[in-house]
């Protein structure tokens, strides 16, 4: 195998079910603009992958993609998985082997969910678009464990004579899992610049402690990492009354960590703060890899229409090269991704690229043309000191 350039990633790109490919065709694209702009180039492999591909082939994914994800990629961005009707013997989700085993064979155990609301973006919320938190309000992290918790293969049925009689899952949190989540949250609150209420840098530890033994364990580790970080504050909310502060105070919020399936829920209430789930992305971290996809599933309602909103695979796409950037120590691609980002926001500012979920017309094709289009003026600015959004500081 060739030896590696620094200014050359290798991308897997699993476009998968439903609305992905489209999307992922959107993310790819501008991706692969803003890499070119900044001088570093894109090695691609591409896989098909999901429920539909196993109903057609039985199989999830083809034999090798997971090795070449794991052996040969630098990072992998994934569309969607699942289909209708397209469930394993077992019952599991098909599709859900590329998804779990991308996570679990990966070891990507921080699932990194912004939730930032751009000026121009509406929500839509009882019926109607229209903005009902400021967007300066919205700016936060939600990290969500992603190896463990009720995720992790420790569930079953009992069935005797044909019925089900029994079925069990059971949640599994490790000093191990919770610690390295909680560490990455600490980290990444310290490279924010604070909560947008205050301008304070704060981890939020998510959980239910007052019920739940595996609470109490991540909240102890929680303890343990906030006394190392005593310039961050800290604190805690249990997670039905963090859900409520969610909706009534989100500009308190910095960052937040959790266990699986409490930040699967919650950041699904995030991201209709921040327009809906065609604009919330997602990274899955680990030590060696990373998988970037919208927060999104593969919407088969609107799959094939050209529709779907791109710009949760797109913005997806920038957090892909700020890590790559990071990881490899390239600043060429951290500007290549904090452009995409400027791009979106010059585009959803001029009301330009809305696609339906956000009240426009414009069609998948369209959001990424448009965005294409603010790509090389964002380029120039993104070479300047900020690459950020401005900020009402009130410190
Ligand atoms: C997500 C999704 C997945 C999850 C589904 C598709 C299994 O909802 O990434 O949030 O539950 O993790
Ligand atoms: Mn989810």
């Amino acid at each position: 195998m060739a030896k590696k350039r620094s200014d050359s990633a290798r991308i897997v790109w699993l476009p998968g079910d439903g609305v992905g490919p489209e999307v992922v065709r959107e993310a790819r694209r501008v991706a692969e603009r803003a890499a070119a702009a900044k001088g570093v180039a894109i090695e691609s492999r591409e896989f098909p992958c999901g429920g539909l591909y196993w109903q057609q082939t039985g199989k999830e994914w083809p034999d090798g993609a997971f090795e070449t994800c794991r052996d040969w990629s630098d990072a992998v961005l994934l569309g969607a998985v699942g289909w209708p009707g397209a469930f394993l013997p077992n019952g599991d989700l098909a599709g859900g082997g590329v998804l779990f085993g991308l996570r679990f064979g990966l070891d990507l155990y921080a699932n990194v969910r912004p939730a930032k609301l751009y000026p121009g973006i509406p929500h839509r919320i009882a019926g109607s678009f229209r903005t009902v938190w400021p967007p300066e309000s919205i700016d936060m992290v939600l990290i969500r464990e992603n190896t463990e918790g009720c995720y992790a293969p420790v569930h079953g049925q009992l069935s005797r004579g044909g019925t089900v009689e029994v079925a069990v899952d059971s949640r599994i949190i490790t000093r191990k899992g919770a610690e390295r989540v909680i560490r990455h949250a600490f980290l990444t609150a310290r490279a924010r610049n604070g909560a947008p209420a205050d301008g304070k840098r704060r981890v939020t530890c998510i959980d239910k402690a007052n019920v739940l033994a595996g609470c109490r364990l991540f909240r102890a580790v929680f303890d343990e990492v906030a006394a190392e970080n005593p310039d961050i504050e800290h604190e805690y909310f249990y997670i039905d009354a963090f859900m409520q502060a969610l909706v009534r105070q989100p500009e308190h919020f910095d960052v937040g960590v959790t266990t699986n399936m409490m930040g699967d829920i919650a950041t699904d209430l995030a991201a209709v703060l921040q327009g809906g789930m065609g604009v919330a992305p997602s990274g899955e971290i680990g030590e060696r890899h990373a998988m970037f996809e919208g927060v999104h599933g593969s919407a088969p309602d609107i799959a094939g229409k050209g529709i779907a909103n791109p710009l949760a695979a797109i913005l997806s796409a920038a957090m892909m090269f700020d890590w790559l950037g990071a990881r490899k120590g390239v600043r060429a691609w951290r500007e290549a991704g904090a452009a995409i980002e400027r791009a979106v926001v010059s585009m959803v500012a001029s009301g330009e690229g809305l696609s339906p979920d956000l009240g426009g017309k414009a069609s998948t094709a369209e959001v990424g043309n448009a965005v294409l289009r603010r790509l090389e003026p964002a380029m120039r600015r993104a070479s300047s000191s900020s690459a950020r959004l401005p900020r009402r500081r009130r410190a």
